[in-house]
Protein backbone atom coordinates (compact mmCIF):
# COMPACT_ATOMS: atom_id res chain seq x y z
CA UNK A 1 0.00 0.00 0.00
CA UNK A 2 1.66 3.14 -1.21
CA UNK A 3 0.86 6.84 0.68
CA UNK A 4 1.85 10.21 0.53
CA UNK A 5 3.96 12.04 3.44
CA UNK A 6 1.66 14.67 5.20
CA UNK A 7 2.18 18.23 3.84
CA UNK A 8 3.90 16.41 0.83
CA UNK A 9 1.31 16.94 -1.58
CA UNK A 10 -2.18 18.93 -2.06
CA UNK A 11 -4.74 16.02 -3.76
CA UNK A 12 -6.90 19.33 -4.43
CA UNK A 13 -4.43 21.14 -6.38
CA UNK A 14 -2.72 17.77 -7.78
CA UNK A 15 -5.68 15.48 -8.06
CA UNK A 16 -4.16 13.29 -10.60
CA UNK A 17 -1.00 12.36 -8.39
CA UNK A 18 -3.48 11.46 -5.58
CA UNK A 19 -5.13 9.16 -7.45
CA UNK A 20 -2.12 7.20 -8.23
CA UNK A 21 -1.84 6.40 -4.51
CA UNK A 22 -3.93 4.03 -2.56
CA UNK A 23 -4.79 6.41 0.17
CA UNK A 24 -4.50 10.22 0.62
CA UNK A 25 -3.18 11.82 4.15
CA UNK A 26 -4.28 15.62 4.73
CA UNK A 27 -1.47 18.00 5.56
CA UNK A 28 -1.82 18.18 9.75
CA UNK A 29 -4.88 19.84 10.54
CA UNK A 30 -4.60 22.30 13.64
CA UNK A 31 -7.57 23.39 15.78
CA UNK A 32 -7.32 27.06 14.57
CA UNK A 33 -6.71 28.53 10.81
CA UNK A 34 -2.70 29.07 10.65
CA UNK A 35 -0.58 31.00 8.66
CA UNK A 36 2.26 29.56 9.09
CA UNK A 37 5.89 30.78 9.29
CA UNK A 38 7.24 33.46 7.23
CA UNK A 39 9.19 32.95 4.45
CA UNK A 40 11.39 31.39 3.29
CA UNK A 41 10.03 28.52 4.29
CA UNK A 42 12.14 25.82 1.73
CA UNK A 43 15.93 25.72 1.14
CA UNK A 44 17.66 22.66 -0.72
CA UNK A 45 20.68 20.90 0.99
CA UNK A 46 22.99 18.43 -0.62
CA UNK A 47 21.12 15.46 0.28
CA UNK A 48 17.58 16.37 1.29
CA UNK A 49 15.23 19.41 1.54
CA UNK A 50 14.86 21.63 4.57
CA UNK A 51 11.46 22.99 5.38
CA UNK A 52 9.66 25.17 8.02
CA UNK A 53 5.76 25.60 6.98
CA UNK A 54 5.22 25.83 10.48
CA UNK A 55 1.49 23.63 10.23
CA UNK A 56 -0.05 26.46 8.03
CA UNK A 57 -3.65 25.39 7.07
CA UNK A 58 -7.18 26.52 7.45
CA UNK A 59 -8.02 25.03 10.56
CA UNK A 60 -10.69 22.33 11.90
CA UNK A 61 -13.81 24.33 10.91
CA UNK A 62 -13.29 24.75 7.29
CA UNK A 63 -11.67 21.47 6.74
CA UNK A 64 -14.75 19.83 7.75
CA UNK A 65 -16.65 22.10 6.32
CA UNK A 66 -15.05 22.75 2.98
CA UNK A 67 -11.81 20.73 2.63
CA UNK A 68 -13.12 17.07 3.45
CA UNK A 69 -15.76 17.27 1.13
CA UNK A 70 -14.22 18.27 -1.99
CA UNK A 71 -11.67 15.05 -0.90
CA UNK A 72 -14.29 12.85 -0.21
CA UNK A 73 -15.86 14.01 -3.89
CA UNK A 74 -12.35 12.65 -5.66
CA UNK A 75 -12.96 9.58 -4.30
CA UNK A 76 -10.10 8.86 -1.93
CA UNK A 77 -9.59 6.63 1.14
CA UNK A 78 -8.53 9.76 3.11
CA UNK A 79 -6.16 9.96 6.45
CA UNK A 80 -6.08 13.15 8.69
CA UNK A 81 -3.12 14.24 10.00
CA UNK A 82 -3.84 16.15 13.71
CA UNK A 83 -1.77 18.19 15.40
CA UNK A 84 -2.01 20.74 18.26
CA UNK A 85 -0.28 22.33 20.89
CA UNK A 86 -2.05 20.73 23.84
CA UNK A 87 -3.45 17.24 24.63
CA UNK A 88 -7.16 18.73 24.62
CA UNK A 89 -5.77 19.80 21.00
CA UNK A 90 -5.30 17.10 19.45
CA UNK A 91 -8.64 15.04 21.37
CA UNK A 92 -10.81 17.52 20.27
CA UNK A 93 -10.48 17.67 16.60
CA UNK A 94 -10.13 13.76 17.20
CA UNK A 95 -13.90 13.68 18.54
CA UNK A 96 -14.67 15.82 15.41
CA UNK A 97 -13.06 13.32 13.14
CA UNK A 98 -15.03 11.01 14.74
CA UNK A 99 -18.63 11.62 13.60
CA UNK A 100 -17.19 11.65 9.43
CA UNK A 101 -17.01 8.47 7.61
CA UNK A 102 -14.89 9.83 5.24
CA UNK A 103 -12.19 9.52 7.47
CA UNK A 104 -10.16 6.59 7.21
CA UNK A 105 -7.60 6.90 9.63
CA UNK A 106 -6.92 9.67 11.85
CA UNK A 107 -2.45 9.87 11.89
CA UNK A 108 -1.34 12.18 15.20
CA UNK A 109 1.70 13.96 13.85
CA UNK A 110 3.26 13.99 17.68
CA UNK A 111 7.13 15.48 15.89
CA UNK A 112 6.61 18.42 14.05
CA UNK A 113 10.31 19.66 14.68
CA UNK A 114 8.28 23.43 13.42
CA UNK A 115 6.42 24.14 15.92
CA UNK A 116 7.07 24.08 19.91
CA UNK A 117 5.76 20.51 21.50
CA UNK A 118 3.16 20.29 23.29
CA UNK A 119 3.88 19.96 27.30
CA UNK A 120 2.52 16.37 27.31
CA UNK A 121 4.39 13.05 26.55
CA UNK A 122 3.09 11.35 23.47
CA UNK A 123 1.61 8.67 25.01
CA UNK A 124 -0.87 11.15 27.63
CA UNK A 125 -1.67 12.65 23.76
CA UNK A 126 -2.53 9.14 22.40
CA UNK A 127 -4.24 8.77 25.44
CA UNK A 128 -6.62 11.72 25.37
CA UNK A 129 -7.42 10.90 21.47
CA UNK A 130 -8.27 7.28 21.98
CA UNK A 131 -10.97 8.67 24.35
CA UNK A 132 -12.49 10.66 21.74
CA UNK A 133 -12.63 8.46 18.79
CA UNK A 134 -12.91 4.20 17.61
CA UNK A 135 -11.29 5.33 14.25
CA UNK A 136 -7.76 3.83 13.98
CA UNK A 137 -5.10 6.13 15.04
CA UNK A 138 -1.94 5.95 13.83
CA UNK A 139 1.13 7.96 15.99
CA UNK A 140 3.63 9.43 14.06
CA UNK A 141 7.24 10.20 15.86
CA UNK A 142 9.98 11.77 15.32
CA UNK A 143 13.71 10.14 14.44
CA UNK A 144 15.38 12.28 17.39
CA UNK A 145 14.85 10.20 20.36
CA UNK A 146 17.59 8.06 22.11
CA UNK A 147 15.18 4.95 22.15
CA UNK A 148 12.39 5.13 19.60
CA UNK A 149 11.56 1.60 20.55
CA UNK A 150 10.26 2.48 23.99
CA UNK A 151 8.40 5.62 22.54
CA UNK A 152 6.55 3.01 19.90
CA UNK A 153 6.02 1.07 23.33
CA UNK A 154 4.34 3.38 25.34
CA UNK A 155 2.16 4.95 22.37
CA UNK A 156 1.00 1.64 21.05
CA UNK A 157 -0.12 0.93 25.28
CA UNK A 158 -1.63 4.32 25.12
CA UNK A 159 -4.06 2.93 22.34
CA UNK A 160 -2.13 3.42 19.32
CA UNK A 161 -3.01 1.28 16.31
CA UNK A 162 -0.36 1.94 13.91
CA UNK A 163 2.96 4.01 13.77
CA UNK A 164 3.70 6.26 11.10
CA UNK A 165 7.41 6.08 11.11
CA UNK A 166 9.29 8.87 10.35
CA UNK A 167 8.85 12.87 10.43
CA UNK A 168 11.87 14.75 9.86
CA UNK A 169 14.80 15.85 11.86
CA UNK A 170 15.70 19.58 12.65
CA UNK A 171 18.16 20.91 10.46
CA UNK A 172 19.58 24.40 9.46
CA UNK A 173 21.33 25.95 6.11
CA UNK A 174 23.17 28.73 5.74
CA UNK A 175 23.57 30.77 2.56
CA UNK A 176 27.16 30.58 1.59
CA UNK A 177 27.96 34.59 1.36
CA UNK A 178 26.09 36.03 3.80
CA UNK A 179 26.64 32.79 6.56
CA UNK A 180 22.68 33.62 7.20
CA UNK A 181 20.11 31.20 7.60
CA UNK A 182 18.36 30.32 4.72
CA UNK A 183 14.83 29.57 6.28
CA UNK A 184 13.24 32.75 7.90
CA UNK A 185 12.80 30.68 11.03
CA UNK A 186 16.32 29.48 10.92
CA UNK A 187 16.22 26.44 11.01
CA UNK A 188 13.41 23.46 9.86
CA UNK A 189 12.77 19.93 9.22
CA UNK A 190 15.17 18.09 6.95
CA UNK A 191 13.55 15.01 4.86
CA UNK A 192 15.08 13.14 1.87
CA UNK A 193 17.70 11.25 0.82
CA UNK A 194 19.42 11.42 4.07
CA UNK A 195 16.92 10.35 6.03
CA UNK A 196 16.55 6.83 4.40
CA UNK A 197 19.01 5.00 6.44
CA UNK A 198 17.39 6.62 9.73
CA UNK A 199 13.92 5.66 8.62
CA UNK A 200 15.22 2.17 7.98
CA UNK A 201 16.47 2.04 11.92
CA UNK A 202 13.82 3.42 13.39
CA UNK A 203 11.19 1.00 11.49
CA UNK A 204 13.11 -1.74 11.87
CA UNK A 205 13.71 -1.26 15.93
CA UNK A 206 9.96 -0.31 16.70
CA UNK A 207 8.50 -3.28 14.28
CA UNK A 208 11.20 -5.76 16.82
CA UNK A 209 9.50 -3.86 19.31
CA UNK A 210 5.36 -3.47 19.05
CA UNK A 211 2.94 -5.62 16.78
CA UNK A 212 0.91 -3.11 14.53
CA UNK A 213 1.19 -2.19 11.39
CA UNK A 214 3.90 0.70 10.36
CA UNK A 215 3.99 3.09 7.70
CA UNK A 216 7.41 3.43 6.73
CA UNK A 217 8.82 7.12 5.10
CA UNK A 218 11.67 8.34 4.71
CA UNK A 219 13.86 9.67 1.66
CA UNK A 220 11.90 6.81 -0.05
CA UNK A 221 12.54 7.28 -4.04
CA UNK A 222 12.41 4.00 -6.01
CA UNK A 223 11.02 0.77 -5.34
CA UNK A 224 13.88 -0.81 -4.12
CA UNK A 225 13.81 1.69 -1.41
CA UNK A 226 10.23 0.58 -0.93
CA UNK A 227 10.68 -2.83 -0.37
CA UNK A 228 14.04 -2.08 2.08
CA UNK A 229 10.99 -0.19 4.34
CA UNK A 230 8.86 -3.36 3.63
CA UNK A 231 12.00 -5.56 4.73
CA UNK A 232 12.69 -3.51 7.88
CA UNK A 233 8.97 -4.08 9.32
CA UNK A 234 6.43 -1.41 7.43
CA UNK A 235 3.35 -2.32 5.91
CA UNK A 236 2.69 0.69 4.07
CA UNK A 237 5.09 2.67 2.37
CA UNK A 238 4.68 6.60 2.50
CA UNK A 239 6.16 9.27 -0.35
CA UNK A 240 7.41 12.41 0.55
CA UNK A 241 9.64 14.73 -0.70
CA UNK A 242 9.68 12.68 -3.90
CA UNK A 243 7.16 14.01 -4.85
CA UNK A 244 7.88 17.84 -5.20
CA UNK A 245 10.25 16.78 -8.11
CA UNK A 246 8.40 13.77 -9.45
CA UNK A 247 4.64 13.71 -9.72
CA UNK A 248 4.82 10.38 -11.50
CA UNK A 249 6.87 8.92 -8.66
CA UNK A 250 3.64 6.86 -7.18
CA UNK A 251 3.08 4.65 -10.29
CA UNK A 252 7.10 4.07 -11.04
CA UNK A 253 7.75 3.20 -7.32
CA UNK A 254 4.72 1.12 -7.42
CA UNK A 255 5.85 -1.21 -10.84
CA UNK A 256 9.36 -0.89 -9.27
CA UNK A 257 8.51 -2.55 -6.08
CA UNK A 258 6.35 -5.28 -8.16
CA UNK A 259 9.75 -5.57 -9.95
CA UNK A 260 11.92 -5.59 -6.89
CA UNK A 261 9.74 -8.51 -5.38
CA UNK A 262 9.44 -10.40 -8.65
CA UNK A 263 12.98 -10.99 -8.97
CA UNK A 264 13.74 -11.85 -5.36
CA UNK A 265 10.83 -14.49 -5.23
CA UNK A 266 8.24 -12.99 -3.33
CA UNK A 267 4.71 -12.95 -4.64
CA UNK A 268 3.59 -10.02 -2.96
CA UNK A 269 5.92 -7.47 -1.89
CA UNK A 270 4.52 -7.34 2.57
CA UNK A 271 5.90 -11.33 2.21
CA UNK A 272 9.36 -9.42 2.40
CA UNK A 273 7.73 -7.87 5.54
CA UNK A 274 10.71 -8.04 8.46
CA UNK A 275 13.06 -10.06 6.48
CA UNK A 276 15.39 -7.68 7.56
CA UNK A 277 14.58 -7.92 11.27
CA UNK A 278 15.74 -11.75 11.92
CA UNK A 279 19.63 -11.12 13.25
C1 LIG B 1 7.23 20.65 2.81
C2 LIG B 1 6.93 19.59 3.85
C3 LIG B 1 5.82 19.74 4.70
C4 LIG B 1 5.54 18.78 5.66
N1 LIG B 1 4.43 18.94 6.45
C5 LIG B 1 4.12 17.96 7.35
C6 LIG B 1 2.93 18.06 8.13
O1 LIG B 1 2.12 19.00 8.01
N2 LIG B 1 2.69 17.05 9.03
C7 LIG B 1 3.51 15.98 9.19
O2 LIG B 1 3.22 15.08 10.01
N3 LIG B 1 4.65 15.86 8.45
C8 LIG B 1 4.95 16.82 7.55
N4 LIG B 1 6.09 16.69 6.78
C9 LIG B 1 6.95 15.50 6.97
C10 LIG B 1 6.66 14.41 5.92
O3 LIG B 1 5.33 13.93 6.02
C11 LIG B 1 7.64 13.23 6.10
O4 LIG B 1 7.48 12.67 7.38
C12 LIG B 1 9.10 13.62 5.91
O5 LIG B 1 9.23 14.57 4.87
C13 LIG B 1 10.01 12.43 5.63
O6 LIG B 1 9.72 11.81 4.41
P1 LIG B 1 10.53 12.13 3.04
O7 LIG B 1 11.99 12.05 3.36
O8 LIG B 1 10.06 11.10 2.07
O9 LIG B 1 10.12 13.51 2.64
C14 LIG B 1 6.39 17.64 5.81
C15 LIG B 1 7.50 17.50 4.96
C16 LIG B 1 7.79 18.45 3.99
C17 LIG B 1 8.99 18.24 3.11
Amino acid sequence: MLVNGSGCLDALAAPGVAAQLDAFVTKTITPEPREGSPPVRIAETEAGMLNSIGLQGPGIDAFLADTLPALAAQGLRIWVSVGGFSAPDYAGICERLDGRPEVEVIELNLSCPNVEEAPESSAQIVAACRSRTTRPLYAKLSPATSDIAESARAVVAAGADGLTLVNTLRGMALDPLTLRPKLARGFGGYSGPALRPIALACVSACARAVDVPIVGLGGVASGQHALELVAAGASVVSLGTVLFSDPSAPESIRRGLRHESTVRGYTDSLAARGVANSI
